[in-house]
């Protein structure tokens, strides 16, 4: 059996909040779950992660996708690992920290893959870095492995060794649950030091890791940051990489679980999170935010705010509009600026092509919605519905108090207030008549 350890019981001190480091997200998604990703695409078939310090947060986060154990006191990486012994099936077990995000599943077989075929007591994952400082050093006499020396105990000379611990290894269970009582915590930070398995055998086997980057273990907030970008960054390429047209990347975040079709492109400073998925021939910006949204074929959004909704095919959205909770704007609709659409859904080849608010309503095909008119969907009490038919023409600066219905191919003079449904055909004219008083400007003036 192919068993993991992923330790996460650490406050994570040095991050200097109270979120339990392993929780942390890297553009939304919790650092832990990056390594679960990653695990379930490789040989491990039990994962078990070491929780304690608000071990809530991970239960919830992790769900039943794992066997959790607990370990009480933070007393150190070997004494989070005596604390997953009973949960081990016989075998070998992978070893990662839950702070080394970038990991992928790749380096992770490769190292089960060398334990397997060398069936040594303990296979290593290290790596060589030009600034060290932090990480294990690991010590080698005669080439082979002896050793590792945290940063806070090793000697001056052994400082300057830039072949570090990524924290990753591969053990056999058999030596790991004889070896593990016998770590003490003799040293600077008087902890249980994991990477003292060392001192207890020879047969010892490493692999080093070409790419430093995902080795990166996230101690601090800066260090965070540093993550993040690199992994907004591998986010970027896969998708140019699959034919998505991204112009100026600097300037643009898209977050993991985003999905977008080739032949889409996507314009400088958008930002793009959460189960958003984009249908060929679409381009998203300059400046677009899209949260949660359904963005299809050809469909234009610019300059605009959609959450939570979904833009028909051929659609244009913005400069400046704002679609929201669960708006369904059709195919070929024309939304423009300050428009703000919410809760609605339009039917195909409607516009609303400036300065109005839709609010909780059902429109039809066709539709013209006038500048500046809005659905008055709120009495300060509650909220209702407008529904409008197709082919009908919403003049401008018209209200429409709700609940209210206008059928189909009506028409609203331009200025009107709303309270009567409108049949279908009939023209509503809701306003004083005006009153031309003759040569009285001139007088006035
Ligand atoms: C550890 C290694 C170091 C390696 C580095 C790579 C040890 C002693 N040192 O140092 O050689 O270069 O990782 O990133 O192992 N944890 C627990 N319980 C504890 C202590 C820690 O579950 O009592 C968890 C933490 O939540 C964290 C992981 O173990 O996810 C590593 O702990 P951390 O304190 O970050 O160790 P480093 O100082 O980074
Ligand atoms: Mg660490």
């Amino acid at each position: 059996m192919i068993n993991a350890i992923v330790l996460a019981a650490g406050k994570g001190t040095r991050m200097k909040t109270d979120l339990p480091k392993c929780a942390f997200p890297i553009l939304e998604k919790p650092m832990i779950n990056y390594i679960m990703d990653a695990l379930d695409k490789t040989k491990v078939e039990k994962r078990i992660v070491v929780v304690g310090y608000k071990k809530e947060v991970f239960y919830d986060l992790l769900k039943n996708n794992c066997v959790f154990a607990t370990q009480e006191n933070q007393l150190g990486t070997a004494d989070a690992v005596k604390a997953a012994l009973n949960y081990l099936d016989d075998g070998i077990t992978l070893i990662i920290p839950g702070d080394t995000p970038l990991i992928n599943y790749e380096k992770i077989n490769s190292l089960i893959e060398t334990e397997l075929a060398l069936k040594k007591d303990i296979t290593i994952l290290t790596t060589f870095l030009d600034n060290p400082t932090g990480y294990g050093r690991i010590i080698r006499e005669n080439g082979k492995i002896v050793r590792i020396a945290e940063e806070k105990d090793a000697y001056e000379d052994e400082k300057l060794i830039k072949e570090v611990n990524t924290g990753i290894m591969v053990v056999d269970n058999k030596f790991l649950k004889e070896a593990i009582h016998k770590i003490d915590n003799n040293n600077f930070k008087k902890e249980y030091y994991l990477t003292d398995l060392l001192k207890f055998t020879t047969d010892i086997a490493s692999i080093i890791l070409d790419d430093n980057d995902i080795l990166y273990g996230i101690n601090d907030l800066y260090a965070l940051s540093r993550v993040e970008d690199m992994v907004r960054r591998n986010i970027l390429k896969k998708h140019m990489l699959n034919g998505v047209n991204i112009i100026n990347p600097e300037s643009v975040t898209i977050y993991p679980d985003v999905v977008i079709e080739d032949g889409v492109t996507i314009l400088q400073g958008s930002f793009i999170s959460g189960n958003t998925i984009i249908k060929k021939g679409a381009i998203i910006g300059p400046n677009s935010e899209l949260h949660n949204a359904n963005v299809l074929e050809n469909a234009k959004v610019k300059h605009s705010v959609v959450y939570d909704s979904r833009i028909g095919k051929g659609a244009t959205v913005g400069p400046f509009a704002h679609i929201r909770m669960n708006a369904i704007i059709g195919e070929g609709n024309r939304i423009g600026n300050f428009v703000e659409v919410k809760n609605s859904i339009l039917g195909t080849t409607t516009k609303a092509s400036h300065l109005s608010y839709l609010g909780d309503s059902e429109i039809g095909n066709n539709v013209n919605i006038g500048c500046g008119s809005i659905t008055v969907n709120y009495d300060g009490k509650k909220k209702s519905k407008t529904v409008i038919g197709n082919n009908v023409f919403v003049g401008c600066n018209s209200n429409l108090i709700a609940p209210i219905e206008i059928k189909d191919n009506a028409f609203i003079a331009a200025g009107s207030t709303i309270t009567d449904n409108v049949d279908d055909n009939d023209l509503a004219i809701a306003r004083s008549r005006q009153i031309n008083k003759k040569g009285y400007a001139k007088k006035y003036k």
